[in-house]
């Protein structure tokens, strides 16, 4: 069986959500949106819906620290003053924030009611809105309370691309590198043979990317097992987020995933899997995109310690996805921390 459901591209996204809200008739619809959003992409999609449905709308800040269970009960709150009923239906508009909070707001709600996912950001749509992950952070602890839950459909419009921040772009970007790189080595020669990242390219990019994803996805929903070779490039890429979270100096995810990337397949080669040309290859493309990362040699022990807490770890070992070779990946490799540490160390130096 499939689980994903269905993704539509272009306008055929919101013809397929007013062919959904004619036939399942939910007694409101509340649109889920943040400032951006609300600005940028809210106009388009109300003046393409066709309803006589009342229609509330919901707005919060943007950003990651609004990912949390406080935002959350405000607006379970809100819908209760809105009286939304099991038969509500809750349309996300917005980035990976937006779409994993407010899938799991639709999935508690009442213990659940129907919700659809619109993704605006480059990340959301070839990562965060699809595959039912859903959830928020519990303080420092990224998406400590979740569920999986999928939304009843996903409307990509790469259209919404062009208001989004060049540096948002190239931040969802590293998740189509990841894509190519753990899946497909087509792919993967057809993403670096690219001048530069232009939207018509990337409507191509985003397709091939959500079918890798969907064919992953749907073969382990629940993340037993081969689900994992999607978190390529994020053991130490999550590390170095929550690192520099931590020092007050954010980076964006997809640099934390770059530098990942670049780590973890020089441990492939290390672990006697990739080849060095092949990494050399990675390596020289990644940093021909991303700044390098202001790390220190004594930053480690601390990087380390954010590795330890990974949620995907198990019996106290750090168990990582790596690269056999360009487009494929093994998953649950124990690495040991000297060699996490030559890595680094690696990056540092080059
Ligand atoms: N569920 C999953 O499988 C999964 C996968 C990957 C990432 N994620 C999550 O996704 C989140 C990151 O998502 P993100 O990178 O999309 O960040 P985001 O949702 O914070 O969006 C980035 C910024 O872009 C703005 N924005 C969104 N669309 C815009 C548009 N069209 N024009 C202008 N501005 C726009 C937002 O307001 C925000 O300021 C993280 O919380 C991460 O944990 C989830
Ligand atoms: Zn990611």
């Amino acid at each position: 069986m499939n689980p994903i459901n269905p993704i539509y591209y272009g306008k055929n996204g919101i013809k397929e959500i007013n062919n959904f809200i004619k036939k399942n008739k939910p007694s409101k619809i509340v649109f889920l949106v943040d400032e951006n959003t609300h600005e940028f992409c809210y106009p388009q999609i109300i003046s393409d819906i066709e309803t006589d449905t009342e229609i509330e709308i919901l707005e919060i800040e943007p950003g990651e620290e609004n990912k949390n269970l406080y935002v959350c009960i405000n607006l379970w709150e809100a819908l209760t003053e809105l009286k939304i009923d099991r038969k509500g239906l809750l349309i996300n508009i917005g980035g990976g924030v937006l779409t994993d909070m407010g899938g799991f707001l639709a999935s508690c709600y009442k213990r659940g009611i129907d919700f659809i996912n619109i993704p605006t950001t480059l990340l959301a749509m070839v990562d965060a809105s699809i595959g039912g992950k859903t959830g928020v952070d519990l303080g420092s602890h990224k998406n400590q309370i979740g569920a999986f839950s999928l939304p009843q459909m996903v409307a990509v419009d790469t259209g919404f691309l062009s208001t989004l921040p060049q540096e948002q772009i190239l931040s969802g970007f590293a998740e189509i590198i990841k894509h190519g790189l753990i899946a497909d080595k087509e792919y993967w020669k057809e993403i670096i043979s690219l001048k530069e990242i232009q939207t018509e390219d990337l409507e191509k990019l985003i397709k091939t990317s959500i079918e890798i994803k969907k064919q992953v996805v749907s073969q382990d929903f629940t993340e037993g097992g081969l689900r994992k070779i999607l978190n390529f490039g994020h053991t130490i890429g999550h590390a170095i987020e929550s690192f520099f979270l931590e020092n007050k100096n954010p980076v964006l995810h997809g640099e934390g995933v770059a530098m990942g990337m670049i780590t973890e397949s020089y441990i492939s080669v290390k672990k006697g899997l990739l080849s060095h040309r092949e990494y050399e290859e990675v390596k020289e493309y990644i940093s021909s995109l991303y700044p390098k990362l202001d790390l220190k040699k004594e930053d480690f022990e601390d990087i380390f310690t954010f590795m330890q807490n990974d949620k995907k770890n198990t019996n106290n070992e750090i168990k990582f996805v790596l690269l056999e070779n360009i487009g494929k990946a093994a998953y649950d490799i124990s690495v040991d921390k000297d060699l996490i540490k030559e890595a680094l160390y690696m990056y540092i130096d080059s």
